[in-house]
């Protein structure tokens, strides 16, 4: 899968198959989490992988009855450590940089999990102390976020806004117009922004029961 086609349409997972996950394949998932970048590559990431059903059963009280945590075979809790983090940027590293460093970490997370045919679940919404007293956490180690992994039975379907309408130019409010025209002989065409142009293709690979593939697309782009 290359990586366009695995950023594309990244969605989590709604309900997960039963089915155990390799214990390789959260390897994987791990070391591609341990690649993302951090600042002042401070990698002040830690995780803690909970395959136990009482320990499960427990998270999935701690976060707010949410399925997935009991449901998913394995949930990784996304922390951060405070003091490593403090030690280098202070408050800075304490409240921004360590947000910051983990979710990029848990980016990797999905984009690997949906390379290696599974799916993720991204959950923030629980009580911290509750977290910390199950997974026997350090005080400056805090948890972040917990990742459930497991082979997707459905997932979410959400939509993405345009960029048209996200992207400025130089100053806030200055449109970003990125548009192109691809070529044929004979055809009058109109530019188009990118990102429909984009939207297009997929549907219409989509639409020919076709693999979308990023790379023929910019090859395409790029004449
Ligand atoms: C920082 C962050 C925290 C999230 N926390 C929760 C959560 O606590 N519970 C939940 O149901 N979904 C949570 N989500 C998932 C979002 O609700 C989900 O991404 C959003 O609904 C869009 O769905 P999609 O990404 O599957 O398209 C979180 C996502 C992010 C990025």
């Amino acid at each position: 899968m290359d990586v366009f086609s695995a950023m594309q349409g990244l969605n989590n997972v709604k309900k997960f198959k039963p089915d155990a996950v390799d214990d390789k394949l959260v390897g994987v998932i791990l070391y591609m989490a341990g690649q993302a970048t951090s600042a002042g590559n401070m990698q002040e990431w830690r995780f803690i992988v909970v395959k136990d059903e009482k320990q499960k059963e427990r998270l999935f009280t701690t976060c707010l009855k949410q399925s997935q945590m009991k449901e998913a075979p394995v949930d990784i809790i996304v922390c951060a450590d405070l003091k490593r983090a403090s030690t280098k940027y202070e408050k800075r590293g304490e409240l921004v940089y360590s947000l910051q460093d983990t979710a990029a970490a848990i980016q990797n997370m999905m984009i690997s999990a949906k390379g290696l045919g599974l799916g993720a679940y991204w959950v923030r919404a629980f009580d911290e102390e509750g977290v910390k007293e199950i997974a026997s956490l350090p005080e400056n180690i805090r948890p972040i976020a917990v990742v459930a992994i497991g082979y997707p039975e459905s997932m979410d379907n959400s939509d993405r806004f345009d960029f048209d309408g996200l992207t400025w130019v130089e100053k806030f409010g200055e449109k970003y117009e990125i548009s192109y025209i691809i070529q044929q002989p004979g055809v009058r065409r109109l530019p188009k922004p990118i990102g429909n142009m984009i939207e297009d293709a997929v549907k219409k690979h989509k639409g020919k029961g076709k693999k979308t593939s990023f790379s023929k697309f910019l090859e395409k782009l790029s004449g």
